[in-house]
């Protein structure tokens, strides 16, 4: 390509293209961009002139300057180029009112290419249907789409809100390292080997937690941090090895007092983006009942389906499935659809091999029909059995009763799932509608079969409900954390807890996560020696900003609302990071490398 390409010289945009409006008609302008579309009208050289603002029309007419026609007919595609020239009302048969600035045209009387650009791999335009990937590995390109553009723009706006408001507040901006040392618990750490130290590795942190904390025994009171967190774990849509939270800590405030102050955060934010928001105070629901009505802890509460316990249904049943299952110290739950016409028996053969990738062994199925039952199940059930179903889960006419029997994890997760397909299936959901609940009140601890241990359901530093203390040692799975989580439509924004603030708690904590005393003094000694050193209560919460950010722009990947992201494979596909590196970069880390 040979085109002179030109400078800016003394050029200075006067304006942004996609601002420019009928009030404007008159004005003489300078504006700058890449050349979005390009029409050749037999002489006339129309030009689409894009910047982040939007799209203006460009005039080029040969009788008018010559010059600027010539240069604009060279350009193509993405070619960066200034026009300088009048804004001039358009007649009206060629207003374009799909266009903000459709009601005139910049009939250009100067235009300097400044720059050429190679074929573009994909239309930049919001109407594309690109591979993914393809986007990620020019992502330059993918980020000058309006929507790309939208949403780092709405990021931006929410990130200055929350600081705003924290400022307001009261709260402290402090950074927190990045090389940190690695600690149990948690997801798998990203390693940073010490050239300085060899043989020994710092990691990236998960999280800012005790560094949050320790700020708290610093008397820092209000702290609060736009962090990123860096975690080597699998990834899904809503989940990356690198993310942001809102990170925040607060002494001397208990839940109440810290809900207040979160939801008047959240409420900034829904406004920023002009999402209305559910009014303050939110609708708290303990662990508990989330598992009981909707078989997990982030609720979809935009609908109902909720689930109906039938294990005093099913008590001494007929039907051995159920019956072995209860004797097993399993459960049957149900979930009824009103109009079960809506599902045929391929549906329900789809589902029941739905349910089979969460361990459910079947889906058992009951239409009630106005002229009686109609199941596999049917045959083995009492009618001392049917009246009490029938009045468990108020059946009517017209339902359809799908049942899940089993341990009741697998019953849980099978009817969780199967809820929110549903919910799909059958259009409940209104996608519009913003549902935030607190979910309260989760366990301390669960059981890892696999390492045969009790591991943190939170974090080890979440605080027993008071009331439970007496059972830490004897009961563990019943101890209940102060812990919680904001979950909106069904995705988990936040999560935190009230922290324990005396080294003993902590100590008796890491007793039942067996850490040993030694293990803990080695791992986490500098934690219980600043607890014993006047930690202040306190406690605290952090928001996945870019799942926020992602639920408030409407789109279904955190991937949309970062900038560069990584792939599912945990691959930058721009930078085609990771990568291998130097011997010699090896070497003076004092690393072998095994394959
Ligand atoms: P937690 O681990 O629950 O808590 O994380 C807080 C919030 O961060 C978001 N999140 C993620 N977002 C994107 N990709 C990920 N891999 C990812 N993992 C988590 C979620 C989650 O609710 N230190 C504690 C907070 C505290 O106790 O104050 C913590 O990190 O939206
Ligand atoms: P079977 O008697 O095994 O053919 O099962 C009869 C019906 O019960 C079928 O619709 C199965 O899908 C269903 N079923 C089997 N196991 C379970 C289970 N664990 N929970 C719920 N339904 C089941």
């Amino acid at each position: 390509m040979s085109e002179a390409l030109a400078t800016l010289g003394t050029w200075e945009r006067s304006d942004y293209a996609g601002t420019l409006r009928a009030e404007d008609a008159g004005r003489v302008v300078t504006v700058m961009g890449w050349v979005h579309g390009r029409r050749d009208h037999g002489g006339i050289v129309f030009i689409d002139l894009r910047d982040r603002s939007g799209i203006v029309q460009v005039v080029l007419d040969p009788e008018r300057s010559a010059l600027a026609h010539a240069a604009g007919s060279g350009v193509r595609l993405e070619f960066v180029i200034a026009v300088r020239g009048a804004v001039v009302p358009r007649s009206p048969e060629t207003v374009n009112p799909d266009l903000p600035t459709g009601a005139i045209e910049v009939v250009g009387d100067e235009l300097r290419v400044l720059n050429s650009a190679r074929p573009s791999p994909f239309p930049v335009d919001d109407a594309i249907d690109t591979a993914e990937a393809v986007r990620l590995r020019y992502r330059y390109l993918d980020l000058r789409r309006p929507r790309m553009f939208r949403n780092l723009w709405l990021r931006h706006r929410l990130a200055a809100r929350t600081r705003d408001y924290l400022n307001r507040h009261g709260f402290l901006e402090v950074e927190t390292p990045m090389l940190t040392r690695s600690t149990p618990e948690g997801a798998r750490d990203y390693l940073v080997p010490s050239r300085v130290n060899p043989g020994t590795f710092f990691a990236l942190p998960q999280s800012p937690q005790l560094f949050k904390q320790i700020l708290m025994v610093a008397g820092v009171d209000r702290y609060y941090q736009i962090a990123r967190c860096f975690r080597d774990e699998d990834l899904r849509a809503d989940r990356q090895p690198e993310f942001t939270q809102i990170d925040l800590e607060m002494s001397f405030l208990g839940r109440p007092a810290i809900f207040r102050l979160m939801e008047g955060l959240v409420a900034e934010l829904f406004a920023e983006a002009e999402v209305a928001m559910p009014a303050s105070p939110l609708p708290v629901l303990s662990y508990a009942e989330a598992m009981a009505r909707f078989g997990c802890d982030r609720p979809d509460t935009r609908f109902g389906l909720e689930l109906v316990d039938c294990a005093a249904v099913f008590a001494g049943s007929g039907f051995k499935v159920f019956a072995d299952a209860l004797a097993r110290g399993g459960t049957v739950k149900a979930i009824v659809v009103p109009d079960g016409s809506q599902l045929s028996r391929k549906d329900l053969d789809d589902l029941t091999g739905f349910v089979a990738v969460y361990g459910a062994k079947g889906l058992a199925w009951i239409r009630i029909n106005e002229d009686g039952w109609q199941s596999p199940i049917v045959k083995f059930l009492s009618e001392a059995e049917r009246s009490r179903l029938t009045a468990a889960a108020a059946l009517a006419s017209g339902n359809l009763v799908m049942l899940v029997a089993d341990k009741p994890r697998v019953v849980h997760d099978a009817l969780a799932a199967l809820r929110l397909r549903l919910g799909a299936k059958l259009g409940l959901i209104d996608a519009g509608r913003k549902d935030l609940v607190w979910v309260t009140d989760f366990p301390l601890f669960d059981y890892d079969e696999g390492e045969r241990r009790h591991v943190a359901v939170h974090h080890p530093f979440t605080a027993p409900v008071e009331d439970d203390l007496g059972k830490l040692e004897s009961e563990p799975l019943a101890v209940r954390a102060q812990a919680y989580d904001l979950v909106l439509n069904g995705t988990e924004i936040g999560g935190g807890s009230v922290r324990i603030h005396q080294a003993t708690v902590q100590e008796r904590v890491f007793g039942v996560l067996g850490i040993q005393p030694e293990d803990a003094q080695a791992k986490f000694g500098f934690l219980l020696e600043a607890l014993a050193s006047g930690a202040p209560p306190h406690g605290g919460l952090a928001f996945g900003f870019d799942r926020l950010v992602m639920l408030l722009a409407g789109e279904d990947s955190i991937r949309e609302v970062i900038a560069f992201p990584k792939t599912q494979k945990a691959m930058d596909l721009m930078t085609e990071a990771p990568s291998t590196v130097d011997a010699r970069q090896l070497r003076e880390l004092g690393i072998k490398l095994d394959r």
